[in-house]
């Protein structure tokens, strides 16, 4: 194992890795915690769906292939340490910062950054910031705005033919052998907001605590298994 986080374990087998996903589900900076069994068996293959379309549609990710019950096969990258968020509708952190209603829509898709560090709590971060900190170059942070509402808006589209809005979701990048900027780790409701009129699909079941979420869970990996492996 080169890493274990609070959902996934890392196996690194050189130029690939084995994702193991947990059935562990956090929030509020771990502060509430439970085990889901199936979460990791869910998450992991609605990561692996969803990734496979995106392949298709033009978007690199990490995905090379499903190991059940819950693994996958990737292709390592050096992963830049950045929450990409995209949003649609306005909710969670973008209502506390800048105001506005649950699901509002945005007059465009909106790209934020949040540095990926606990003891600074993720602050949100400028092209600016990333460039004079050296976490990445203007080019590259360039390409991840691109490629990430590049990959919100086929999300938005397929989950659209579905009945279920893509409210907002965050993406994690990185760079491959080749130089290529990459999507990696993982997609899925509790990386996303889904909503059906009023009817919460991902993980503000959990945050809320409304209930076991992966009965909702389940009605995502069952639209998602359309998209063949
Ligand atoms: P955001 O509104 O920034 O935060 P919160 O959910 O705490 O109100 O979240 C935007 C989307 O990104 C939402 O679908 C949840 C997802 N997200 C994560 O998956 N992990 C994270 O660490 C953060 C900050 C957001």
């Amino acid at each position: 194992m080169i890493s274990e986080g609070k959902t996934k374990k890392v196996e690194d087998l050189g130029s690939e890795v084995i994702l193991h996903f947990k059935d562990d589900i956090t929030a509020g900076d771990g502060a509430k915690h439970d085990v889901l069994e199936k979460k990791g068996t869910i998450c992991s293959e609605i990561t692996s769906r969803l990734m496979k379309y995106l392949n298709e549609k033009g978007v690199h990710t990490m995905f090379l292939e499903y190991l059940p019950p819950n693994k996958i096969r990737a292709k390592k990258l050096k992963m830049i340490p950045l929450e990409v968020i995209v949003r649609f509708k306005k909710a969670g952190s973008f209502i506390r910062r800048y105001g506005g209603n649950e699901g509002e829509e945005l007059p465009a898709p909106l790209v934020e950054f949040t540095y990926k560090n606990d003891q600074l709590h993720d602050p949100l971060m400028c092209v600016e910031h990333l460039e004079v900190l050296g976490i990445t170059n203007r080019e590259i942070a360039l390409k991840i705005i691109e490629e990430a509402k590049k990959a919100g808006i086929h999300l938005k589209e397929f989950f659209e033919k579905h009945g279920l809005e893509l409210w907002d979701m965050k993406f994690e990048f990185g760079i491959d052998e080749n130089g290529q900027v990459c999507l990696g780790d993982e997609i899925s409701p509790d990386t996303m907001r889904l909503r059906k009129s009023g009817e919460i699909f991902d993980k503000d079941i959990y945050r809320r605590d409304l209930g076991n979420p992966l009965e909702k869970y389940e009605v995502v990996l069952n639209l998602c298994q359309s998209i063949s492996l």
